[in-house]
Formats: structure tokens, sequence, C-alpha cells
């Protein structure tokens, strides 16, 4: 955590005092964030966490080595139940996937992807895209390598939270850069002030909380008006497809995630052989039953998309493909939404400039604009 970092808590900074205690160079790895006499916020591992009630992870250590006296706390939901699961997922993930992103040979077919999904022709232009703004959020960063390419592409300040282990791994990935801070909280309580970013990006994060819409709402909270949001939701597939993930999800979602990832090597088998077979076929006729259209479809994408999440990815090595298909069935919270739905939010929300980008059959990415009263 950077010394000024402090400064950005708009909801505390006025009462905050802030004493470091670990340093590396200009990090702060460990010290003490207090708001008032009675509360405080630790920073370890060089981030800040202002996790709260059944989320908070085990201070113990951290109040023993600094002589600290824990906050009474015990506020407890039931939907924090089901986020504290979904974090298991995460924290797993990206311990074990730190240079998910980063490494040269995944950056062509990632970047090309945030391309469509937001609806910008080329690299050049997406660079160009993250230059206009001041103040950018990332809102579950998991690896970081999206922050540290927005961080590395504008001289405005970007910010990352993530309520998961996760942020301890995109604070390693990104601290070399002055202008960038990671934050471990939930989206739904974030230490900012209403209206004050120019741009949040949340990709694949809001369908893992215990509610997709009202987590679109806290997020939409933090964007000054004229700002610009983009978010990334499941997509409800066809009828064989959900019957196949509900199946394998009520017996996946209960695994240890060593014995998920275990279970699902064999689904990235199927992807991988389905995949070098690049066979195609072309039907004649749609099946409506199943949401299968007619037209060519390339066999493994057909069974990926309409039956069995078999991914597969040449740019991948065989863990990381298994890590995207272990991704879809252990998390406890993974909602799936339709565009209708999506566009009642939007409409709740007053949002009249929006668009949908057709970046995939499998998701719904949408880039806002926030309606300037
Ligand atoms: C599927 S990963 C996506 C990571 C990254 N955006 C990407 O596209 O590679 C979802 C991330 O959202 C985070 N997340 C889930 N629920 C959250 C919440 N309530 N608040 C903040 N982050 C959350 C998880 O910890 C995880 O790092």
């Amino acid at each position: 955590m950077k010394k000024e970092f402090v400064f950005y808590l708009d909801k505390i900074h006025q009462s905050a005092e802030f004493v470091p205690l670990k340093l590396d160079q200009e990090e702060v790895i460990e010290g003490i964030i207090k708001s008032n006499s009675q509360s405080w916020y630790p920073v370890f591992r060089g981030v800040p966490c202002f996790l709260q009630g059944t989320l908070k992870p085990d201070l113990k250590w951290f109040e023993e080595k600094y002589g600290l006296s824990a906050i009474a706390d015990e506020s407890e939901q039931e939907s924090a139940k089901e986020q504290l699961l979904t974090n298991e997922t995460f924290s797993d993930k990206w311990s074990r996937f730190r240079n998910y992103g980063l490494e040269s040979s995944h950056q062509e077919f990632l970047y090309e992807w945030y391309c469509k999904k937001l609806g910008i022709a080329n690299l050049e232009n997406l660079q160009a895209f993250y230059q206009k703004f001041d103040r950018i959020l990332e809102v579950g960063p998991g690896s970081g390598f999206n922050t540290k390419f927005i961080a590395e592409n504008t001289k405005g300040q970007v910010f990352a939270v993530d309520i998961s282990e996760a942020a301890f791994t995109t604070f390693e990935n990104t601290k070399h850069l002055p202008n960038c801070h990671v934050v471990q909280a939930d989206l739904m309580d974030m230490p900012f002030s209403d209206d004050s970013f120019d741009f949040i990006i949340a990709d694949g994060v809001l369908h893992h909380t215990p509610n997709t819409k009202n987590a679109l709402l806290a997020i939409y909270s933090k964007l000054k008006p004229g700002g610009q949001l983009f978010f990334y939701v499941y997509k409800k597939m066809g009828a064989a497809r959900q019957f196949c993930d509900q199946y394998i999800r009520e017996s996946f979602t209960n695994l240890d995630p060593e014995s998920c990832y275990k279970a699902c090597e064999g689904l990235t088998e199927l992807g991988r052989e389905l995949n070098h077979l690049n066979a195609k076929i072309i039907l004649n006729q749609p099946i409506p039953i199943l949401g299968i259209p007619a037209g060519t479809h390339d066999v493994q994408r057909l069974i990926y998309y309409n039956f069995v999440k078999c991914f597969w990815n040449d740019a991948f090595d065989f863990e990381t493909n298994n890590m995207v298909n272990f991704d879809w069935y252990h998390p406890h919270n993974a909602w799936q939404h339709t565009e209708e739905e999506v566009q009642e939010w939007l409409q709740e929300l007053g949002v009249q400039d929006y668009q949908f980008n057709p970046a995939n059959p499998n998701g719904i990415s949408v880039l806002l604009t926030k309606p300037v009263v």
C-alpha cells in the first residue's frame, strides 16, 4: 500500500490516522488505519483490508503482534456464508494462477476479447480509451493483469478491490506501478464515496456475489455522473446446458478445490480433443428447444455452448484450461441472467446510454454511461 492511499479513503480520511509499521521501499506492508478511537483497519501483505463481520479474516496474529484489541463486530448474514464459500474458490484459484493474463501467450486472446467486450476496434484504441480517465476502479481483478494494463495506459489513479485473497495477487503484480492501489473489500461495502470514479470495470464478478443486481447497484453508486461502467455477467444458456451445469454443480461445489480441479480434468480433455478435431457440422434446421441456431458449428463450440462446459484454448496450458472449467463449476454463487433482465436493471437505474456488445454467446457485456442530471 502506498502511504498516500489513505487520502483516497473518502469515507474515513478526515478522521483517519495512519500508522505504517513495516515497509518495503515505498510500500507499506503492514500498518493500521484508525478511523476513530474504536475502529481500525489492518494493512497486511501490502493490502488494506476493509472486510467486516463474517467476511473478516482471522486477525488474531495481527492483534497480538501490534497489541491491538479486537473490534466487536459479530454481524452475521446468511448471504455472507455463500459469499465466504465463493471466496474460497477464488482465494485458491488466484493463489495458484498468479500469472494468468500476464504471460505473453495469454495476451492476444485476452485483449482481443476485451476489445470485443468493450466494443473497441483494436488494442491501440483500447489503450487510448483508458488514457482519458482520471480515477478508475476495477472490481474483482483476480490476478490483476487487467488492472496492470489499465494502470500502464493511464495517467489517472487506478484502484482494484477484491474480496478474496486475489487482492494479494493483484498487489504483487501491480505494486511497481505508482498510480495503482489495491484494497481487500466487499464490493457491497467499499471505502469510497459515491460518485467518485469516472470509469469502473467489473469483468465476470457481479454474478459471484449473493445478488447480481444489488452488486451492480452498489458499484454504479460509486460512478460519477457522466462516467462509464463496464460489466460482464453470465448469460442464461439453453436447456441442455443448464441441466448439465446444475447436475455437475450440485456435486462439484461441495468438493475442496484440489478435488474439484481433479474432477474437471476429464472435461478439459474432452474440450482439447474436440478442439483438435477441428471439425465443423452444418445444421440446416435450428433446435429452438435447446436454443441451438441453424448454421455451421464448430463441434467443440457446439458442445461447449449447448451441453457442457469443456473449455479449451491452445493459448493456455492444460492446467490453465482446466482452471477455466473449475472456475465455472466450483463457485457457490454463479448466477446467470437474460438480456431482458439486465435491461430492466438499467431502466431502473435510469440509464439511457448503453450498449450490449456481442463478444461471446455465453456472456452479457454492457458498457453504459451514467446520466448527468
Ligand atoms: C472470475 S474472477 C474474475 C477475475 C478477473 N476480473 C478476470 O476477468 O480474470 C471473479 C473475481 O471477483 C472477486 N469477487 C467476487 N465477489 C466479490 C465481491 N463481493 N467483492 C469484490 N470482489 C469479489 C473474486 O474474488 C474473484 O477475484
